[in-house]
């Protein structure tokens, strides 16, 4: 209340000084012989203005109605955040979920309908999220495996998140099971498979070859990708979100760095920074077309001139892979030192006439 009421008097002061100051230029300009009938106003002025109704318009918004009960009132600390820092625009077309986001008392423990609301917030274009002043819920873990494929202390996750209650109850196919993670990436059954042995051969033996030290796995689940490549001591962060079932968390009791992003989001990674980022299962054809376009070009943009772009099994129509997505992934520009395409045998996949694509590429050295 008080930071609203400090706000408003700001606004009404500088509100009536930029007045007094347009209302004396235009008397100062009035006697002259300028021919000019609308004297031009100072841009640091015009500036001010802006500045101003933009600060009404954002209040106006967000004061709570005091005629209503059902608004919840806005809490402080959000208020106080947006002066702090801006907050991603599409968090202000979910008003109720960032309310309820933001509803905490400052210097407690965060109530658990608060944190819930942050995926969602996310995974709807409102990244990144503003910061809080509450405790959120953790627990030690009894014990941590030096290994990334040893089993993980499951009590330490937060289980009141998600349906399931233990490890055991999730498909074996979402990345849990670490016995079937520990053989994924290794063998090499269709031409869509690139295990990891041909990855680094592939690597080494490439014109312009450097060696894979740093990668980004797009969508990565639990983090098998990293943790393969971390036998070959290459360092891989993941990105991923904990969607019904607890992918950041295995990730980091594994031991590899998860990234809690969302497909839409800017890789928080600078300019040419990467030896290899690996688009699996999550970057697919569900993905709009223009977003997958962007999605393409932040790749390119993170990845270091002669870097390699592995697009692992991206699924789609036939026609649309070949008309559509062959063409889009073609307008980067990569060499092309894979490019294998072959149908998707499940039952979707034969109604659909649906195929994979695995496709790995190359950077180019400059442009
Ligand atoms: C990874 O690094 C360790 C320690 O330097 C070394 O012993 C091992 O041979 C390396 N592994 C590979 C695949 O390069």
């Amino acid at each position: 209340m008080g930071l609203n009421l400090l706000l408003l008097l700001a606004m009404v002061a500088t509100n009536i000084l930029s007045l007094y100051h347009l209302s004396t230029t235009m008397i100062s300009t009035k006697p002259s012989p300028n021919p000019n009938p609308n004297p031009p106003v100072p841009d640091h002025l015009l500036r001010q203005l802006q500045t101003i109704r933009a600060t009404i318009n954002h209040l106006t918004r967000l004061q709570p109605n005091p005629t209503t009960t059902t608004t919840a009132a806005v809490p402080s600390d959000l208020l106080l955040y947006t002066q702090l820092s801006p907050i991603a625009s599409a968090c202000r077309h979910h008003p109720d979920l960032l309310h309820q986001y933001m509803n905490y008392t400052p210097f407690s423990p965060c109530p658990a309908i608060s944190s819930a609301a942050a995926e969602p917030l996310i995974l709807r274009g409102c990244h990144p999220l503003p910061r809080r002043r509450c405790f959120s819920s953790s627990k030690q873990p009894s014990s941590l495996p030096t290994n990334p494929f040893s089993p993980v202390p499951e009590n330490s996750i937060l289980w009141n998140n998600y349906k399931c209650k233990n490890l055991n109850c999730f498909n074996p196919d979402l990345g849990f099971d670490l016995k079937k993670e520990k053989t994924k990436f290794l063998s090499y059954k269709t031409d869509l498979d690139l295990p990891i042995s041909q990855l680094t051969d592939i690597a080494k033996k490439l014109k312009n070859a450097a060696p894979l030290r740093l990668a980004l796995d797009i969508g990565g689940g639990t983090g098998t990708f990293a943790a393969q490549m971390k036998q070959e001591n290459v360092t891989v962060i993941t990105t991923t979100m904990s969607l019904g079932a607890p992918y950041n968390e295995m990730a980091a009791l594994r031991g590899l760095v998860p990234l809690h992003l969302p497909l839409q989001q800017r890789l928080p990674v600078f300019d040419g920074m990467l030896d290899l980022v690996r688009c699996g299962r999550a970057v697919n054809r569900w993905i709009p077309v223009q977003a997958m376009e962007f999605l393409l070009y932040d790749v390119d943009r993170v990845l270091r001139g002669g870097g390699l772009l592995w697009v692992d099994r991206f699924f789609g129509k036939a026609v649309d892979v070949e008309k559509v997505y062959g063409p889009l992934i073609g307008k980067l520009g990569y060499k092309k030192v894979k490019w294998a395409v072959g149908k998707k045998t499940d039952a979707s996949g034969v109604k659909n006439g649906e195929v994979y694509l695995t496709a790995l590429l190359q950077k180019p050295v400059s442009r």
